[in-house]
């Protein structure tokens, strides 16, 4: 099934072309909104309220706006809000009309585009979810303006993970710096358009994990000190180093890809301590996992695969974190 979703890229929304909405904003950008009429759930966007008692109370909201499946409604923050947004419009009356801004790096290139929306639920995150995309995406780059330099690279991990699975420009812009808005642009189009053509994350779309498992043991094993930029990026440097072992890429392409990360200053090494039954506990709770785990690996620059691995083998993998 193909969807279409619209991006405009503005520095002004024009509230006036919604004819019935309601607004959740994340209240750290609230304020640039405060002159509009529709109705607004202010959210405290953290992983914490990212579950289903925040939804509940969104349900309230929406009762007492009398939202149905013709009201639109304005997801407005960084990617806890816009996945928020689209689970409670995604399950509202089985679905409303859902427009997103994304404010932050993240939310502009990833949390925001292709459909996935989720909460947490028992300390498990994103396990609640459902594939709803957005039948447009507001971007105004000047959000980019006021966020935390740790955020930026939150973002700019993954436009780089993005860049690395699939050929096109996007790697050589980011070696050569160009302009961030042609950089972001060209994202959103290429997770797009993988995206479209495989919304439930059953073919092509697998890829866009690279590093991510990896990086989710990372996070969790760090007790979420290491972020999640760096986490995904100490994988992907993984990744490069076990498609080199494996004969996957060449030692130019090892090089080049170590050095992309390194221009945008991503982490070289991690100290962190871990057991082999931690890590292989963390493993099987992942949502990807199968018999076996599903690594995304490199079979060329530029071209990622899907590999199969034991969790033997997985652990394997993961204990080179040392030697990285
Ligand atoms: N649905 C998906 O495909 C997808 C993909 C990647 C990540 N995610 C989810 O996205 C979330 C992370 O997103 P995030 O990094 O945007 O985090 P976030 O929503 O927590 O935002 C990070 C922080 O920045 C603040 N903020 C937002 N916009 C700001 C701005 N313009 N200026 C200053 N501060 C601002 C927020 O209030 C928050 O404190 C995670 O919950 C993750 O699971 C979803």
């Amino acid at each position: 099934m193909e969807f279409k979703t619209e991006v405009e890229f503005t520095k002004n929304i024009d509230f006036a072309t919604f004819t019935k909405a309601v607004i959740i904003a994340d209240k750290n950008v609230v304020e640039q909104f405060a002159n509009n009429d529709f109705p607004m759930f202010k959210l405290n966007a953290t992983e914490k309220n990212k579950n289903l008692e925040t939804v509940q109370q969104i349900y309230t909201f929406f009762q007492e706006n009398n939202v149905n499946r013709a009201t639109t409604i304005i997801g407005i923050g960084g990617g806890i809000t816009t996945d928020i947004a689209g689970f409670a419009a995604a399950t509202y009356m089985r679905g409303c009309r859902l427009v997103l801004v994304p404010t932050t790096l993240l939310a502009m290139i990833d949390a925001s585009i292709g459909g996935k929306s989720a909460v947490n639920f028992q300390n498990t995150k994103n396990n609640i979810g459902t594939f709803y995309p957005a039948e447009k995406i507001i971007v105004n780059l000047d959000f980019l303006n006021s966020l935390s330099e740790n955020e930026m690279q939150n973002g700019i991990t993954e436009i780089i993970k993005t860049a690395l699975i699939k050929e096109s420009s996007l790697v050589e812009k980011l070696l050569n710096r160009e302009d961030l808005k042609e950089i972001i642009k060209q994202t959103i189009e290429l997770k797009l358009s993988i995206c479209q053509l495989d919304l439930h994350d059953k073919g092509e779309r697998r890829l866009l994990n690279l590093g991510h498992t990896f990086g989710h043991i990372i996070e969790v094993l760090s007790n979420y000190e290491i972020s999640h930029g760096n986490a995904v990026a100490i994988g992907i440097r993984l990744v490069v180093k076990i498609s080199l072992l494996n004969r996957l890429i060449s030692e130019t392409d090892f090089g080049k890809i170590n050095n992309l990360l390194d221009l945008y200053n991503l982490p070289k090494k991690i100290n962190l301590e871990f057991t082999e039954k931690e890590v292989t506990a963390l493993l099987l709770k992942d949502k990807k996992m199968t018999t076996n785990a599903n690594l995304i690996l490199f079979n060329g620059f530029q071209k990622a695969i899907v590999k199969q691995v034991s969790v033997a083998e997985f652990y394997r993998y993961f204990s080179m974190l040392k030697t990285i």
